[in-house]
């Protein structure tokens, strides 16, 4: 059976050697500066991969604080581990966990800290999630009464091949690894978040890179970029049957014709980043 954890596994595990030499350290500096840190603090990284938030987020809780990274690729936590052994002085106040994020009830290792977190952090991969709602509740456990949780989500123009072949893959009843069809704009995940109890304090767009936050696509590119989604690493657990890669290519150049303008496919290359308090 498909199964997204396999999936960000093999992806994850592959991407680690290069995954600090991309965009994200950049980004995630800057997504930083939104985190609402103290001295002190008990911070839970589901989704923690080599630990970029992690090692900031020590950094600002001291001492005294403590951060917990959960992850499900071993080549990513062992990235963060072999970081943590060279940083002595913040090694202390840092856990890298393998578990699976969306089912934290069941990592012991979490142990007496459910409803003791002051703060989540989640970011670059909460669209990997089935259940957003479900997940949202089930880490609104994990932190105290007035806690805070950060986390982005993508804008519904990145990565636009990526919303394309989600949307062909649901018309054919194909699963795809990651579900970003629920996030259509600024508000979606606000209305998530304050449905599960969560109050939203901040809301902001932030570029993946600090230039060419804007792109575009030509309308006759369509082939070359169904190739190359369906050819990336996050197809691993797709098995076609019969004529579907066809059929989905066909669909794929018809949507994606369907979204141009002007013989153009615009691409915004950002998330929205929310900060909200529990209530
Ligand atoms: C794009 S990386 C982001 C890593 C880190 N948050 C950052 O911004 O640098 C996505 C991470 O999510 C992890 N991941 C995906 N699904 C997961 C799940 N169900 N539970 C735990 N980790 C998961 C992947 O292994 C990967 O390390």
């Amino acid at each position: 059976m498909y199964s997204q954890i396999q999936t960000a596994q093999h992806v994850y595990d592959v991407r680690t050697p290069d995954y600090e030499k991309s965009w994200h350290p950049d980004y995630t500096t800057r997504l930083m500066k939104l985190a609402p840190l103290h001295e002190g603090d008990k911070v839970l990284v589901p989704c923690c991969g080599t630990g970029l938030e992690s090692f900031m987020a020590a950094e600002a809780v001291g001492p005294h604080g403590l951060v917990v990274g959960v992850d499900v690729s071993e080549g990513m936590l062992k990235e963060a581990r072999a970081r943590q052994s060279r940083e002595a002085a913040l090694a202390p106040r840092l856990r890298f966990i393998h578990h699976d994020a969306a089912s934290l009830g069941t990592c012991t290792e979490l142990g007496e800290l459910e409803g003791k977190f002051d703060l989540l952090i989640c970011s670059n991969a909460f669209v990997l999630f089935r259940d957003p709602a479900g997940v949202v509740r089930g880490w609104r456990g994990w932190v105290r009464d007035g806690g805070r949780m950060i986390i982005d989500i993508v804008h519904e123009k990145s990565f636009v091949p990526g919303v394309v072949i989600e949307k062909v893959m649901a018309q054919l009843g194909v699963a795809w690894p990651w579900n970003r069809a629920w996030a259509r704009g600024r508000d979606s995940f606000k209305e998530i978040l304050e449905s599960e109890g969560m109050q939203v304090e901040v809301i902001e767009l932030l570029n993946t890179k600090s230039e060419q936050p804007v792109l575009s696509y030509g309308v006759d590119q369509a082939d070359e970029q169904f190739e190359s989604v369906a050819e990336s690493g996050f197809a691993c657990n797709v098995r076609w049957q019969g004529d579907q890669r066809e059929r989905a290519k066909d669909l794929f150049r018809k949507e994606w014709e369907s979204i141009a303008m002007d013989g153009k496919v615009e691409a915004v290359n950002a998330l929205y980043v929310y900060v909200a308090r529990k209530i």
